[in-house]
C-alpha cells in the first residue's frame, strides 16, 4: 500500500467526519444539540460502532450542488451493540444540509434497514431533519417512499425506534410516526407536517413551532411521542433501557433478567391498598412498584391518556407488557385516548412475544356527547381487537372493578385470557350499584314508602349479590380468588406455566382492525 493510498483514505474519513464543518457544529452544539456521531457514539456501546457508506455523496447537479459533496451526505449509519445486543442505527447530521433526506443518503438509511431486516436486528433512527431535500425535487420524495415502504414491512418484524433530535418537518415525521416507539427532547425538538408559517396562512392561527409540534405537545396531547425527555443524553440512556424489554426480533424471545428479587416475596402492602369505598382513588403505580421485579416499571406514553397506564416490567426475569387502569386519573375509566393507546401497545407485545399483564379496575367506557361524537364505539373496538387478536400468554389481576363493556374487553377470560384472577373486593357486574338499582328498580323505589331507605336496601342487594368475585369464580370466568399480597408469586407462577404457550388466529391475510 502506497503513502497516498493511506492519505487519501484519512482525507476521506476526517472529511465525513467533519460533516458541514466546525461553525455548523457549533452552532449545533449551542442550541443544546449533539452531532449526528457523538449521538451515535452515546447510544451504542463503547467502539462498538461499524459504519457503514461514510464515502457516499450525492449525485445532485442543481442549484450549484455539485460542488458541494460531503462524504456521507448528512446521514450516519451503521451497526453496534447495546448492552452486547446488536442493533442498526442511522442519524441525521443537521450540519449538511440540515439534514434533508437526499436520494443518496435514503438509500443508506434503507441499506441498513434491509441488513437489519435479513439478520433481524431492532433499528434505531435518530432523526433532526428539515425533511425532503428540496435541490433534488421528486428523487428526493422517492427517497422517503422507499423508506416508508421499509418501515412497513419491518413493522412487527424488527423493533423500529425512532428519536426526534431537532426540527423535522414534511417527510421527517412521516417515517418516524410508521415506527414502534417515538422518543422526543424537551426545548429542542418538534414534529410537524406544515410550519407555524403555513398554519398561519391557512388557518390565520398564530402558533410558535413549540407549540405547535414540541415533545409536551405530542406527549401530552397528539399522543405521537411515547417518551418525551429532559436532554438528549437522557434520550439516549432510555433507548437503551427500551431496547432491554425488547427482543431483536419477532422470532426471538425478550430477553430474560433475573435481577435476583425472590419471585415467591410477599407483597403485604398490597392488602392495604385499595380502599374501601369503591369511589376512592388509589395509584396503580404502587400495585406495579410492588409486584414487579426491583418494582421497575418503564413507562410508556406516560403523559398521555394517564387513565390507563402501559409500559415494560419483568417478574421472575421474564419481560411483560403491562397495562393497567389507573383509578387515580379519571377513576381510571376507558376513553378514546385511552383505548387506542391500549390497543396499540397490546399489539406491539403481541407481535413481539411479550406476555401481556392487565391490572384491571375500570368503571366502563366514558360515557358523554364528546367520546360518542368522537367516535368512542370505534377506538374501543380498537383494544376489544387487539386483545382479542393476541396470541402471547395474556395474565389479568381484577383488584377493584370489573364493569360492564370493559371487563369483557381488558382481557376476558371469555377472549382468551389465560390467567385472570381477581381480590377479594373485586366488583365484577354489568354496572356499579347505584347505576343497576336505578334502572332496574325504578317504578319499586317510587313507589316505596320511603324511597331513599329502599333504594339503599336494594343497592345492599345488588352488591351482595354482584359486587363481588365469586359469581364470576362460579362460572370459572375468573380462575381464583387471591390476595393482594400472594400476587407476585402467583403471577410469577404463571408466567413459567404460559412459557410454551402455543395459540393460532385463523389463516388469513390479515384481519381489518376498525382503524
Ligand atoms: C435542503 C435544507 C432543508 C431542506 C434545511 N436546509 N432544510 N436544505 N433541503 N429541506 C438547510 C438550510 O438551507 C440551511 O443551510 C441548513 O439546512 C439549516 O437550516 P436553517 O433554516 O438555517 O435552520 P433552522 O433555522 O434551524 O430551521 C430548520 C428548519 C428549516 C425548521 C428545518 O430549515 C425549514 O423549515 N426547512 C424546510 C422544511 C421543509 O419544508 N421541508 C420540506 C418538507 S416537504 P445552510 O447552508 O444555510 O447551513 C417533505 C415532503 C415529504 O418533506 C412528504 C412525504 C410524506
Amino acid at each position: 500500500m502506497s503513502r497516498e493510498e493511506i492519505e487519501r483514505l484519512q482525507r476521506l474519513r476526517e472529511a465525513a467526519r467533519a460533516g458541514g464543518g466546525p461553525e455548523r457544529i457549533a452552532a449545533q452544539h449551542a442550541r443544546g444539540k449533539l452531532t449526528a456521531r457523538e449521538r451515535v457514539e452515546l447510544l451504542l456501546d463503547d467502539g462498538s460502532f461499524e459504519e457503514m457508506d461514510a464515502f457516499v455523496t450525492h449525485r445532485c447537479g442543481n442549484f450549484g450542488m455539485a460542488e458541494q459533496r460531503i462524504p456521507g451526505d448528512g446521514c450516519v449509519t451503521g451497526t453496534g451493540t447495546v448492552d452486547g445486543r446488536r442493533v442498526a442505527v442511522y442519524s441525521q447530521d443537521f450540519t449538511v444540509f440540515g439534514g434533508s433526506l437526499s436520494e443518496a443518503n435514503a438509500s443508506k438509511i434503507c441499506k441498513v434497514m434491509d441488513l437489519a431486516m435479513k439478520i433481524g436486528i431492532p433499528v434505531v433512527g435518530l432523526n433532526d431533519s428539515g425533511g425532503a431535500r428540496i435541490q433534488e425535487g421528486v428523487v428526493s420524495l422517492g427517497g422517503y417512499s422507499d423508506l416508508f415502504l421499509r418501515n412497513t414491512l419491518a413493522s412487527g418484524v424488527v423493533p423500529q425506534i425512532s428519536a426526534i433530535l431537532g426540527p423535522c418537518a414534511g417527510g421527517a415525521v412521516y417515517s418516524p410516526a410508521l415506527t414502534d416507539f417515538v422518543f422526543m427532547v424537551e426545548g429542542t425538538s418538534t414534529m410537524h407536517i406544515t410550519g407555524p408559517d403555513v398554519v398561519q396562512a391557512v388557518t390565520h392561527q398564530k402558533v410558535s413551532s413549540e407549540e405547535l409540534g414540541g415533545a409536551r405537545v405530542h406527549a401530552e396531547r397528539s399522543g405521537v411521542c411515547h417518551f418525551d425527555c429532559a436532554s438528549e443524553p437522557e434520550c439516549l440512556l432510555q433507548i437503551r433501557e427500551l431496547l432491554g424489554y425488547l427482543p431483536l426480533n419477532n422470532a426471538e424471545e425478550p430477553p430474560r433478567v433475573d435481577s435476583g428479587d425472590p419471585a415467591d416475596r410477599d407483597c403485604p402492602e398490597l392488602d392495604e391498598l385499595v380502599p374501601e369505598a369503591p369511589d376512592q382513588p388509589y395509584d396503580m403505580h404502587r400495585v406495579l412498584q410492588a409486584i414487579l421485579d426491583e418494582g421497575r416499571f418503564l413507562e410508556v406514553h406516560e403523559r398521555f391518556a394517564r387513565n390507563l397506564l402501559v409500559g415494560f416490567g419483568r417478574i421472575e426475569g421474564r419481560v411483560v407488557g403491562i397495562l393497567a387502569n389507573q383509578p387515580a386519573v379519571l377513576a381510571g375509566v376507558l376513553d378514546i385516548d385511552a383505548s387506542v393507546k391500549g390497543a396499540r401497545f397490546v399489539r406491539f407485545c403481541d407481535a413481539f412475544n411479550i406476555p401481556v399483564l392487565t391490572f384491571e379496575d375500570v368503571p366502563g367506557f366514558l360515557p358523554g356527547v364528546e367520546q360518542e361524537h368522537g367516535g368512542i364505539i370505534r377506538h374501543g373496538a380498537k383494544l376489544l381487537y387487539a386483545y382479542c387478536e393476541a396470541t402471547v400468554p395474556k395474565l389479568t389481576v381484577i383488584t377493584r372493578k370489573a364493569y360492564g363493556g370493559a371487563y369483557c374487553v381488558l382481557s376476558s377470560k371469555h377472549i382468551r385470557g389465560d390467567y385472570n384472577v381477581a381480590w377479594p373486593g373485586a366488583e365484577i357486574a354489568v354496572m356499579g350499584a347505584d347505576g343497576a338499582v336505578r334502572i332496574i328498580f325504578r317504578k319499586e323505589i317510587e313507589s316505596a314508602a320511603d324511597p331513599a331507605a329502599r333504594e339503599r336496601e336494594l343497592r345492599e342487594e345488588y352488591r351482595e349479590r354482584f359486587a363481588n368475585p365469586y359469581t364470576a369464580a362460579e362460572r370459572g370466568y375468573v380462575d381464583d380468588v387471591i390476595l393482594p399480597r400472594e400476587t407476585r408469586r402467583r403471577l410469577a407462577r404463571a408466567l413459567r406455566l404460559l412459557e410454551t404457550k402455543r395459540d393460532r388466529n385463523p389463516a388469513k391475510k390479515h384481519g381489518c382492525i376498525p382503524l
